[in-house]
């Protein structure tokens, strides 16, 4: 987070009385096992001396963005654990990062910043899937539905990654241009559908997550840019689409300061049924007035959840000429700081205890079944019904395979088998073997190892998903091109 590349020439481009916005997403209280969860509200309690007591005393979080770098700045870590209590890697986690070539993840980063934030008891914002900056170069050479194969691809494997971990995941970053219109992009042009199947592949592949759009530039509620992002949220709440959260990057400059419908806009959101979240906050020399406005504004809507600042010391600023944190270069608070404290403490609402929102209309069950550790994504294998395809089953005391189609565009789908145990003996290692329509072909495979594209086509296990227990299940995705959806016939699961 530490250089101010690219970016700030961006923004002025259109923006030029609004500001930088920005935004990440949020959502609110988590219902995995796997993540931590914090006391119920307590307006009555005495004033939090410190950001992350101050915020949970109304139920929600006081949040920040580290890099990887920053894991061996002990300067950085002592405020970090002292004030914040949910954490956001600034690059580690974006496209470029997480699959520098296709199908090939690495996590290195981003997982270290993330243990670091779980040991510590904070949560954790994924930042973000499908986004038009830092994307990977092979990104650069696809277009149309091979793009829009390796977005569902790289999606999958990421969120795959970090199952059943995070609190929120920054789904679509920065997808709408100044004027209220859609960014033209790379991923703009695969098709008007990309952000929704951005979302729909995500729901599935994480329910347990909540799903967050996130922009910059739509904090004053009468901008071109804020009402093309309401309406954006409006029609898939609207249409069923999964969303639970839209992020207010809040970057604010000496052109685009506070506005000062901020609180309008962020009820207005929060009243289409989506929590709200002021994401990278930072704030041009820090103004002590706007820190404050920014932070009361949030605590004057209940579904505002948190704010994350975009680093905690100047120094980690990617705005770092600016002074734009809570902390100056020498780790000490600002008047600002003791202005947000203020406003935290003083917060008369409280989060309403939310559980995650709507299930996915179109994909699997389980809307509350937490993955805890290993993926029980879909459906428990004893009970619940199969969505789409019958489940074709192995002999007992082996493994069996079942299908379902997750998503599906002009010239290709989405399938994803849920591998299961039906044993009392542990497996180790499976094969799953299924037959593809006349006319498809296998594009990407994830969370298993194929041969063959097309036809009769076998999936092994990867390295991490071979072992499974008793009655447990985990699943493998893969992409198919090709004109009809049939679903694969002949599907049998053996293991050695
Ligand atoms: C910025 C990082 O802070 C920089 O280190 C990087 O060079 C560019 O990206 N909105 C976002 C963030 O959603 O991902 C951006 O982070 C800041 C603006």
């Amino acid at each position: 987070m530490n250089d101010v590349p690219a970016r700030p020439k961006r923004r002025t481009r259109g923006a030029a009385r609004l500001l930088l916005g920005g935004a990440c997403a949020l959502a609110i209280t988590v219902s995995s096992m796997a993540l931590t969860t914090f006391a119920r509200a307590d307006l009555s309690g005495p004033p939090g001396t410190t950001l992350k007591a101050a915020a949970e005393r109304s139920g929600r979080y006081f949040g920040a963005a580290m890099g990887s770098d920053r894991l061996t700045d002990s300067g950085f870590l002592t405020i970090a654990s002292r004030e914040f209590d949910m954490m956001t890697a600034v690059n580690e986690m974006k496209p470029d990062a997480t699959e520098p070539n296709a199908g090939q993840f690495d996590f290195r980063r981003g997982d270290a910043i993330y243990n670091w934030a779980n040991e510590r008891g904070m949560r954790f914002r994924g930042h973000t899937l499908a986004w038009h900056g830092q994307q990977p170069r092979f990104w650069g050479s696809l277009s149309g539905s091979a793009l829009r194969a390796a977005m569902i691809s790289h999606i999958n494997g990421v969120m795959a990654h970090y199952k059943g971990k995070f609190a929120y995941w920054d789904v679509v970053n920065e997808a709408y241009a100044e004027n209220g219109s859609r960014r033209s992009s790379n991923l703009q042009a695969t098709g008007n559908d990309w952000i929704e199947v951005a979302f729909r592949t995500a729901r599935a592949a994480d329910p347990s997550v909540k799903l967050c759009y996130n922009d910059y530039n739509i904090e004053n509620w009468t901008y071109a840019k804020t009402q093309g992002v309401y309406n954006l949220i409006k029609d898939f709440k609207a249409r069923g689409v999964p969303v639970d959260c839209v992020g207010l990057q809040t970057h604010f400059t000496g052109g685009s300061s506070l506005p000062g419908n901020f609180q309008q806009t962020l009820s207005s959101f929060a009243a289409l049924g989506v929590d709200v979240a002021l994401t990278e906050a930072d704030v041009t020399n820090a103004s002590t007035s706007q820190y404050q406005g920014l932070t009361q504004a949030c605590m004057n809507v209940p579904r505002c959840v948190g704010i994350t600042t975009w680093g905690i010391r100047d120094s980690d600023s990617w705005r770092g000429s600016e002074n734009p944190l809570l902390f100056d270069r020498n780790s000490n608070p600002k008047a600002a700081y003791t202005a947000v404290l203020n406003a935290l403490n003083a917060a008369s609402t409280t989060v309403p205890g939310t559980p995650p929102t709507t299930a996915p209309p179109t994909t699997a069950p389980p809307t509350t079944a937490p993955p805890t550790t290993a993926p029980p994504t879909t459906a428990p294998p004893t009970t619940a019904p199969p969505t789409t395809a019958p489940p074709t089953t192995a002999p007992p005391g082996a493994c069996s395979g079942t299908y379902r189609m997750v998503n599906s565009w002009n010239g290709g789908f989405q399938g994803e088998v849920t591998v299961a145990n039906n044993g009392s003996a542990t497996l180790s290692g499976w094969t799953v073997r299924l037959t593809l329509a006349g006319g498809q072909t296998i594009a990407n495979v994830w969370s298993g190892i194929n041969t063959g594209t097309s036809g009769t086509v076998s999936v092994r296990n990867a390295d991490y998903n071979g072992s499974l227990g008793a009655n447990a299940s985990t699943t493998f995705g893969f992409l198919v091109n090709g004109s009809s959806t049939t679903a694969p016939s002949g599907l049998s699961c053996t293991s050695p």
